[in-house]
């Protein structure tokens, strides 16, 4: 029984829609597609035509990056969209459900009410520091067959906490034939945590998911990427939108991976890593901060007393900072992104001002 056997029969029995770009891939005389012939301003990237579905050079670029062969990946609109993809695949409302381990992306929630998928939280240790409770997790699939896919997140967001890869096997050995374990590795690059990006050969059941919104400085551009062996993504490419990147942004992704660009990459990690340390170490100084959980991602999350009060003396000293008023588990926390010196710098003021008006 291979992994199909998990995706929804209707997906399974649907003949997927045949794009006119996927039919006859943009050479020749192009009359199939109700284009225009012209473009009506001078923009490079033939913006008359549609785009190639899942580009080839960008493909080969993001098999490189990632060392994995091209059939393995899937190019969508952030990652954001491969876990709708994914849930819309694996879920069949009011049966199956998703796993999640909160506090966590919100994302996963979304698509799971979105599809009108159950939803199985098993929470994290909060006295802990937010560690994963591996054992509920375990504990919870044993028990529970109706789980079709498994978030898990590392660094996870917003508590910055990585899997451990012992865990991460023991988790892929029990859900073989079960559930489809999705890694979402939107961070990894902030940390020192090899990726699980080669486990795919062995268990075919894994999906990891990369983005270039975060270590790529690229949230505008709407690029991810799923990492999973080519029967699952054959199965994603069955729902994508026939044209889900626009040409500019497949230019602009381009132009992000050449090899210039990556040099430039790692001095910017090597920035934010120095910047983060500054953070920690003047938020150890703030007596009304009352917990730091560091994280290995660019982002911390402390835990103080009148979160909500902070926040809006922040945001009046011209600082945003990200509150969680409607999640009980993280009521009392703000995350704070690692921002530039001068980001940092601003926000510093804001809360030694607040630390002496307390
Ligand atoms: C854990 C995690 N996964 C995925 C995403 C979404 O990434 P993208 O911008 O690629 O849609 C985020 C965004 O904050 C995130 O925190």
């Amino acid at each position: 029984m291979g992994i199909e056997s998990l995706a929804r029969p209707e997906i399974l029995a649907m003949k997927p829609y045949s794009s006119a770009r996927k039919e006859a891939p943009g050479e020749g005389i192009l009359l199939n597609a109700n284009e225009s012939p012209w473009t009506l301003i001078d923009e490079p990237g033939a913006l008359n035509r549609y785009p190639d579905p899942q580009p080839a050079v960008l493909l080969s670029r993001l098999a490189g990056l990632y060392s994995v062969p091209e059939e393995n990946l899937l190019v969508t609109r952030g990652s954001d969209e491969g876990i709708d993809l994914l849930t819309r695949v694996f879920c069949r409302a009011g049966r199956d459900a998703i796993l999640q381990c909160p506090p966590t992306f919100g994302m996963y929630k979304i698509a799971a009410q979105t599809q009108g998928a159950e939803i199985i939280s098993v929470d994290r240790i909060a006295g802990d520091g937010f560690r994963l409770d591996r054992q509920a997790v375990l504990d919870t699939l044993r028990d529970n067959r109706q789980a079709k896919l498994v978030f898990l997140t590392s660094p996870n967001n917003p508590t910055g906490d990585v899997i451990d890869p012992d865990f991460l096997r023991e988790l892929l050995q029990l859900t073989r034939e079960q559930s489809i374990v999705v890694l979402d590795e939107a961070y990894a690059e902030f940390s020192d945590q090899p990726t699980a990006i080669s486990l795919i050969d062995e268990f075919e059941h894994l999906v990891v998911l990369r983005t270039l919104s975060k270590a790529w400085a690229s949230a505008g551009l709407r690029c991810g990427v799923v990492i999973a062996q080519p029967v699952l993504i054959n199965l994603l490419r069955r729902v994508i939108a026939p044209y889900p990147l626009p040409s500019p942004v497949v230019e602009l992704a381009l132009r992000m991976l050449e090899k210039p660009v990556l040099k430039k990459q790692k001095k910017s990690l090597k920035r934010l890593q120095s910047n983060k340390q500054f953070l920690l170490e003047s938020l150890r100084g703030l007596s009304f901060i009352r917990e730091i959980l560091p994280g290995e991602a660019n982002f911390v999350l402390i835990r103080v007393n009148n979160p909500d009060e902070v926040l809006t003396f922040c945001a009046d000293h011209g600082v945003i900072i990200r509150g969680f008023p409607a999640d009980p588990m993280l009521a009392d926390y703000l995350r704070i992104s690692v921002g530039s010196e001068s980001d940092l710098s601003a926000l510093l003021v804001a809360f030694e001002e607040w630390e002496r008006s307390k």
